[in-house]
């Protein structure tokens, strides 16, 4: 059993689950962002009740958007209508807190940059440490004056003075889909064409939705080029369930031999799905059928896995954008599978919502796992039996996730504190834990 603050979690014999995921979190925010900004009613089903995703919602309301809520869970409003303002938002009463995310920041940013009012995004003690120079520098060469009033040098609170946007090209000099959504987001109010250079691929949901919204822009290879003065067609938006969510059942039961796992209606975006290539190779078995509505939508498919035994790999580079959200957990296999993982080229792992190099290493040390820290990743030569322990979240839902699936491999009990902080992503985890662990 587990209480509200902390996760015990023991080891599990093998098991078949059919598992239904929450809505997709980067999907939810820039729903609730475009459809605000479209030029009427959006009905939007299967949104993500998460704080996270909450948070932009209410953003949204504070800058003049109305919102009906039509359906709910047990943790908060899955269907929602969403009355577009056909880009002509107003000023928030106060501060918008976008609590523990950063994509709602970065991407609110990139709204607020084109606003002539003044506003002020702020967030609690993990974002107001992450970098938002990575924001403000694009915006402000756009023409938007952007202040960091936080204790470190580019950290939130931020205060927006926006409006009168110029269109730019911009070269990124770090693979981020928050920041490239930043600039297309801003780029909608400035009259003339924006475009984005990506250093490599990043998730394209924004550029997706904005297709689907109507809204034109040009992809080539890792550049897109957006036309300014587009008002976003409203349209109505079904969320597919979490890629990023069904990792940690994806990993639990790659690595159980005799398991079975079926995911339905999961989204499949090939900018997501990097950890299942690297599982296969890993030597899992998933299987996946992909049915995409249209070129433009958002893939989405069901989900076969298969548990046996796992072997180390090497994550390449190009696939580190595309998985990074699922490092902590495909670190907890490396520690599972026999042979050495190596995951280098994720520094950026390090300004997440918690530094992922060090709490993951920690973490798996203090299991007993075999694991050696670099600036850049991490290297887990598997194969040692976990031991339980005590461990902490450091206030990050996917290092708390991660460590509860660690535990359902190690001898003993392991208690994760703290983690209340899931509530950001996955507020259904310990829900989903109990049926895999037949409670
Ligand atoms: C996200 C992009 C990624 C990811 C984050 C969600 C998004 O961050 O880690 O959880 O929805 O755009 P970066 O863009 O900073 O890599």
């Amino acid at each position: 059993m587990s209480d509200l603050n902390s996760l015990k979690v023991r080891s599990i014999g093998e098991f078949s689950a059919e598992l239904k995921m929450p809505g997709d979190k980067s999907i939810s925010h820039r729903a609730a962002i475009i459809a605000g900004l479209s030029n009427g009613p959006c009905h939007i089903r299967n949104y993500l009740p998460s704080e996270d995703c909450l948070n932009t919602l209410r953003a949204m309301e504070s800058l003049g958007v109305n919102c009906d809520y039509l359906a709910s869970n047990d943790y908060g409003p899955t269907e929602v209508v969403v009355h577009g303002k056909g880009m002509r938002l107003t000023a928030p009463g106060e501060p918008i807190d976008c609590g523990n995310s950063g994509t709602g920041m970065r991407l609110l940013a990139g709204v607020l940059a084109g606003q002539e009012f003044e506003s002020t995004l702020t967030g609690d003690e993990s974002l107001s440490s992450r970098p938002m120079g990575r924001i403000m520098r694009p915006l402000e060469s756009m023409g938007a004056r952007i202040v960091g009033k936080g204790e470190d040098e580019g950290c939130a609170p931020l205060l927006f003075h926006g409006g009168n946007l110029v269109p730019i090209h911009y070269v990124m000099p770090m693979a981020s889909a928050q920041v490239k959504s930043a600039v297309l987001l801003a780029a909608l109010f400035a009259p003339g064409k924006t475009t984005v250079e990506q250093p490599a691929q990043t998730r394209d949901h924004t550029e997706r939705m904005l297709a689907q919204f109507q809204v034109r822009s040009i992809c080539n290879g890792n550049e897109i080029t957006i036309d300014g003065g587009q008002v976003p067609v409203a349209i109505d938006i079904d969320i597919p369930g979490d890629i990023s969510s069904a990792a940690f059942w994806i990993v639990a039961t790659a690595a159980k031999r005799n398991s079975n796992l079926l995911i339905q209606n999961v989204g499949l975006n090939p900018t997501r799905t990097a950890l299942l290539g690297v599982l296969q190779r890993m030597g899992a078995t998933i299987r996946n059928t992909v049915h995409s509505p249209d070129e433009m939508g958002e893939p989405v498919g069901n989900l076969k896995v298969q548990g046996g035994e796992l072997c180390g790999t090497e994550i390449r580079e190009d696939e580190i954008p595309n998985l990074i959200d699922e490092i902590p957990v495909l670190a907890v296999a490396g520690a599972l599978a026999r042979g050495k993982m190596t995951i280098r080229n994720a520094s950026e792992l390090r300004v997440k919502e918690s530094d992922r190099i060090t709490t993951v290493v920690d973490n798996l040390r203090a299991m007993g796992a075999d694991v050696t820290e670099h600036d850049d990743g991490m290297s887990v030569v598997g194969g040692n039996q976990l031991h339980g322990t005590t461990l902490d979240c450091f206030g990050d839902h996917r290092i708390a996730m991660a460590f509860a699936i660690a535990g359902l491999f190690a001898e003993g009990e392991t208690v994760i504190r703290n983690t209340e902080c899931i509530a950001t992503s996955y507020p259904g985890f310990g829900k989903d834990l109990d049926q895999i662990r037949g409670q």
